[in-house]
């Protein structure tokens, strides 16, 4: 009978001992701000699917970033929106130079030399059919020929000045390739964080309307290069080869629903490990909080520390610029 002599209680009876104890902490380091961009200037579309979130014109891209900066956010993540006219099978436009994506890297770098970014490698957003590759006659995405794009658009961003190359597709063996031609063209400091564990998800509807792939995906799935929600094995089994291949930060993706797989990436190979808080997740919550149904930002900070304690070194999440903004106040 260890009662009374262990009194669980004692320890969160008063505010210091509360806080002596405190395993895990959120700051604005951990935080990963994913950002949608488009065309023209001084354009802001907003994301009906996900509220206080929307569309930005570069110009207004780098207000933005001026903010980050300022609450100590320490990496923004970008994600395009492209014009139907410029998508097409073979996806070229994804490593045309003076892209959207490639013009708004070089803008963030030249204006925030300190802030890091991030640009996702994936042929969704140029596809005229939203797969992340490309598709043979019967649809199926073709790996290696798919491969050769990313590696190209993978070199763009870097060329651009992107610090993170972050290859989200699931083909195999992308980060090896992408790796050795960073290397052989000079790029030995561009950092890869693969989207090593991401899962074949229905939560990322929301992102799909906002970039505008959801249309052409229409009932396409994407089973056939995306994990099986019903696998662990498997998703270590991911991490292990992109760590191989020469990746230097892992992403679990979905977050809440996957932070088993977190907290095993984290526990079993011991490397910078990172979760994305996705577009569902943050409608989920945004919608409770419309209806005031949860408090918002209770809610929210506990949602990211949850992310924390199952091992994640950082979060992408919708919720990054609310949380620096709220920690700001708190201090
Ligand atoms: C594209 C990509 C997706 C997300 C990030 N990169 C969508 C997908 O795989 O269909 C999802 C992000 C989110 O839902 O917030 N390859």
């Amino acid at each position: 009978m260890t009662f009374p002599y262990t009194r669980m209680r004692r320890m969160r009876k008063n505010d210091f001992s509360r806080r002596l104890m405190r395993e895990h902490h959120l700051t604005a380091n951990d935080l990963i701000y994913p950002m949608f961009i488009l065309e023209g200037s001084n354009v802001r579309e907003e994301i009906p699917s996900m509220p206080n979130i929307s569309r930005v014109s570069i110009d207004l891209l780098l207000k933005e970033a001026q903010e980050l900066v300022e609450l100590g956010v320490p990496t923004i993540a970008i994600f395009p929106v492209i014009e139907e006219n410029k998508k097409s099978l073979l996806a070229e436009e994804a490593y045309n130079p003076e892209g959207l994506v490639q013009r708004a890297v070089r803008a963030l770098k030249a204006a925030f030399p300190e802030l890091g970014v991030l640009t996702d490698v994936a042929l969704d957003p140029y596809t005229t059919h939203g797969q992340d590759g490309i598709i043979d006659d019967t649809g199926y995405v073709l790996n290696d020929i798919t491969v050769d794009t990313l590696v190209k658009q993978a070199v763009s961003h870097a060329q651009a000045g992107a610090d993170v190359v972050a290859p989200s597709d699931m083909m195999d063996g992308r980060i090896g390739t992408i790796r050795g031609e960073l290397e052989s063209e000079g790029f030995i400091d561009t950092l890869i964080m693969a989207y090593a564990a991401k899962y074949a998800s229905a939560y990322y509807g929301p992102f799909r309307d906002a970039i505008g792939s959801s249309g052409n995906l229409g009932k396409g799935n994407k089973s056939t290069y995306q994990i099986d929600p019903a696998n662990s094995n498997e998703a270590i089994r991911e991490v292990i080869l992109d760590i191989e291949e020469g990746a230097d930060m892992v992403m679990v993706k979905p977050g809440m629903p996957y932070l088993d797989i977190v907290r095993r990436v984290k526990t079993e190979l011991e490397v910078p490990t990172f979760a994305y808080q996705v577009s569902g997740e943050y409608a989920m919550h945004m919608a409770a909080f419309e209806k005031g149904w949860l408090d918002k930002n209770t809610v929210m900070m506990e949602s990211l520390l949850a992310f924390k304690r199952a091992g994640a070194d950082g979060i992408l999440t919708y919720f990054a610029k609310d949380v620096a903004l709220l920690l700001k106040k708190q201090k």
